[in-house]
């Protein structure tokens, strides 16, 4: 019998003890959830990923009447991403909600298990860690990558 421990670390900062480039990112992604195309969840979504190079690219979630067929915020995002800049490997992504309220949540909104297989796949290419920011109205939580997210993921690529 074996037995290992998975620890995911998170660190929370609110917005002013981010670095300046962490806090314009995650303005971007609270921007971003000004695009959210959400008529049937009310729930707009919005991620921002920051490229080396320090070009930030963002998206947010864009539903459809077939509800399947619909796209999450973070895959929307990092798809666009890689197909404007296919050379540019990522750095970090912020993701941002706003409720039918329009306000921000209060509680961070985490990717969604399939997002997390996508953004992965991105990691992997950059060959170092993506760092994760996850905001909450008021407070940011910091993970240190992806894969921090997604413990035993696939990975057979
Ligand atoms: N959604 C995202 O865009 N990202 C997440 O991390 C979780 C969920 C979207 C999908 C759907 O349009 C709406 O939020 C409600 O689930």
């Amino acid at each position: 019998m074996r037995e290992t421990i998975i620890e995911t670390p998170v660190t929370y900062y609110t917005p002013d003890e981010l670095s300046a480039a962490d806090r314009e990112l995650v303005g971007r992604a609270v921007e971003a959830t000004r695009n959210a195309y959400a008529p049937y969840s009310h729930f707009h979504v919005g991620a921002a990923i920051r490229l080396e190079g320090g070009e930030i690219v963002s998206g947010a979630n864009q539903e459809n009447a077939a509800f399947p067929s619909g796209t999450c915020a973070e895959r929307t995002a990092c798809y666009y991403a890689h197909a404007a800049h296919p050379d540019k490997r990522f750095e970090a992504i912020a993701i941002a909600a706003r409720d039918a309220d329009g306000n921000l949540t209060r509680t961070v909104t985490a990717p969604c298990g399939a997002c997390r297989q996508a953004l992965l796949e991105y990691e992997t290419l950059a060959g170092r860690p993506v760092k994760v920011l996850l905001v909450a109205d008021g407070e940011i939580a910091l993970l240190p990558s992806v894969k921090s997210l997604l413990p035993l993921a696939f990975t057979e690529f």
